[in-house]
């Protein structure tokens, strides 16, 4: 191998066009492929801008040509030549810089590589565990360099919109004090300690309320955020959250800020112009209308409700769901008539999963007629009554969920997306923004019996629920707000609680007591008695935005180094044991051997 020698890079492999014909340049990079033709040799070189093809004469300089013949995949290489227009006939479209070629005239290999183990020119289906393993080579392939790419423009777009609206990005500590947002912390013994543990942080929460009361009035921070939790296509342990929190405002100011923060990134970044403002509902109407507070509202397949509609009808198992407080619901798949038994089936199985006992489905014939294995449990009225709800035609398929409303409101919501994906409407350049407001501010924990917060607990109730919190805490609704962006939550905050005594009033209603508030919060409850500015914020999953931003599938393609679904990291085989010393440096006893 060779070294540089005083060469130096005058143009990337995506540089170089017809206008430079003639001049001489260098480029350093990766042999994508090499192919050899009739005693002349063609190397794709790359380097993370692009492609530009090398071609070896033994015309031009038999010596280099020679030397060319020992170039493999993934060899690092520099090549003085001239650049060359390419024969019409050769000339490649697709290639930024297809219309040329480089004359070699100087070679130097660099370094070598072994066989790579999987192929790096093609989008082929490689495991994702030896993607992450050889995560470098992976990152190599030009897919997922832009995916890279477009993180840092992301991060910069939101950066340079947060500056100029006259925010400070403030660091806060990796190693603090747990903050509840409703996972695990990950913890880290102190040595000096003994006994004693940080958490690292799920979020900021705590610290950007501090930095309010300490009078910085617009903070923002694009931070890594921790979490114990099962990990799905869209969770990560360590994500990152774009930040940020502001005094003396209310929810209106906070949408205005965000929706010119969304409409920067995507005209920056992918050229899409939105057309904010975005619509809002209630989480009472999106829960009534998707099932879900995260509606994916790029197609329709809304919910409706039939539980009056069926309360004295023929059919018993609707009437008995009815009798016992449940909920009967229906979506008309419209022009869906066609499924086939399978597709039934197979619907019904989907469903099963999250619950339902049962898919009941209605087919509308021509003339209006009901094919349904439930036909014969209704009058005439009882059909005609339905189908009017419903909206009906020839040709549509009708579902029905009878169960209590958690099972139906999840049936129903994943069944819309099933047929969606079946019926390819997921468009993902389509973006269909919603912002969900008025959460419930707890939710009853059947298995604590006790009510939790649905947001954290420094969400600030509403004004006018405020005296339902002893009386039926389950009925406050909060100053929460979460965006919503094709189905994904992307983003959530709220308005905080800043007075000691409404602060209390919840923690009460929580369940947690003066002690245990003292203890785990006493720092916040005290600042709130320095003058703590009204104040509210919201936080973003970068990750989140970027995979849809990406038009990825899941937030791995959009993470340098994500980890595995169980949480490990197959490339440097994090976690892994520790000796004994440092378990004994670090007081900790373990006791799994
Ligand atoms: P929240 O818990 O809703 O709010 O988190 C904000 C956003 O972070 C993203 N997110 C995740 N992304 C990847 N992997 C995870 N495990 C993960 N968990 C959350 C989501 C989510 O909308 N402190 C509050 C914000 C505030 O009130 O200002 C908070 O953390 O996109
Ligand atoms: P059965 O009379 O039990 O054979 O049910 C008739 C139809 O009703 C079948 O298509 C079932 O899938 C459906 N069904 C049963 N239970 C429910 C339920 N809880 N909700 C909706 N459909 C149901």
């Amino acid at each position: 191998m060779e070294s540089m020698g005083g060469l130096k890079r005058s143009h990337s492999c995506n540089d170089l066009g017809p206008e430079l014909v003639g001049q001489e340049v260098t480029l350093m990079g990766w042999v994508l492929r090499r192919r050899d033709h009739g005693g002349v040799i063609f190397i794709d070189l790359r380097d993370r801008r692009g492609i530009t093809q090398v071609v070896f004469s033994p015309e031009v300089n038999e010596p280099v040509h020679a030397k060319a013949h020992r170039l493999r995949s993934e060899w690092v290489i520099a090549v003085r030549g001239r650049v060359s227009r390419r024969p019409a006939t050769m000339e490649n479209p697709n290639l930024a810089t297809g219309a040329i070629e480089i004359l070699a005239d100087e070679l130097r290999l660099l370094n070598a590589s072994q066989t790579p183990p999987f192929p790096l020119d093609e989008e082929m289906e490689v495991s994702e565990n030896l993607r992450l393993k050889y995560r470098y080579l992976d990152l190599r392939r030009p897919a997922m360099a832009a995916n890279l790419i477009l993180r840092h423009q992301a991060v910069q777009a939101i950066r340079a919109y947060l500056n100029s609206h006259d925010f400070l990005d403030i660091e806060t500590p990796v190693l603090t004090k747990s903050t509840p947002e409703g996972a695990r912390d990950y913890l880290v013994p102190s040595r000096v300690n003994p006994g004693k543990f940080y958490a690292l942080p799920q979020s900021p929460q705590l610290f950007k309320q501090l930095l309010m009361v300490a009078g910085m009035d617009r903070y923002y921070q694009v931070v890594r955020c921790f979490r114990d939790e099962d990990l799905r296509a869209d969770r990560q342990p360590e994500f990152t959250q774009v930040d940020m929190e502001l005094s003396f405002v209310e929810e209106e100011e906070i949408y205005a800020l965000i929706e010119g923060m969304m409409a920067t990134l995507f005209r920056e970044t992918i050229g899409v112009a939105l057309a904010p403002p975005f619509p809002r509902m209630s989480y009472a109407e999106a829960m009534g209308r998707y099932g879900t507070d995260r509606p994916d509202t790029r197609f329709g397949f809304e919910l409706v409700a039939l539980t009056e509609a069926v309360r004295n009808c023929g059919f018993q198992v609707f009437r008995q769901v009815v009798e016992k407080g449940g909920l009967v619901k229906a979506i008309n798949a419209s022009g869906c008539g066609d499924f086939s038994r399978k597709d039934l089936d197979d619907l019904t199985a989907h469903v099963a999963q999250f619950g339902a006992k049962g898919l009941a489905w209605v087919k509308i014939k021509e003339n209006g007629d009901w094919q349904s294995p439930i036909a014969k449990f209704f009058t005439d009225e009882e059909r005609a009554g339905m189908a009017g709800i419903l909206t009906a035609a020839p040709g549509d398929l009708l579902f029905f969920v009878a169960d209590q409303p958690a099972v139906v409101h999840q049936a129903l919501s994943e069944l819309r997306l099933e047929l969606a994906r079946r019926l390819k409407l997921l468009d993902s350049r389509q973006y269909s923004f919603v912002w969900v407001t008025d959460f419930p501010l707890l939710e009853y924990d059947q298995e604590a019996k006790r009510y939790a917060a649905v947001h954290h607990p420094f969400t600030a109730p509403q004004e006018e629920d405020l005296e339902l919190l002893a009386t039926e805490p389950g009925r406050v609704r909060s100053r929460a707000y979460d965006l919503v962006l094709n189905g994904t939550e992307i983003g959530g905050g709220s308005i905080r609680i800043h007075r000691k005594d409404i602060q209390e009033r919840v923690f009460a209603a929580l369940g947690i007591n003066a002690d245990e508030a003292a203890e785990k919060f006493g720092f916040l409850l005290q600042a709130l008695e320095f003058g703590a500015p009204p104040h509210g914020g919201i936080a973003f999953g970068l990750d989140r935005l970027l995979m849809i931003l990406a038009g990825r599938d899941t937030i791995r393609d959009v993470i340098a180094f994500p980890k595995t679904q169980k949480a490990t990291c197959p490339l440097t085989d994090a976690p892994s044991e520790v000796a004994r010393k440092q378990l004994t440096e670090l007081s900790l006893r373990p006791d799994w051997k």
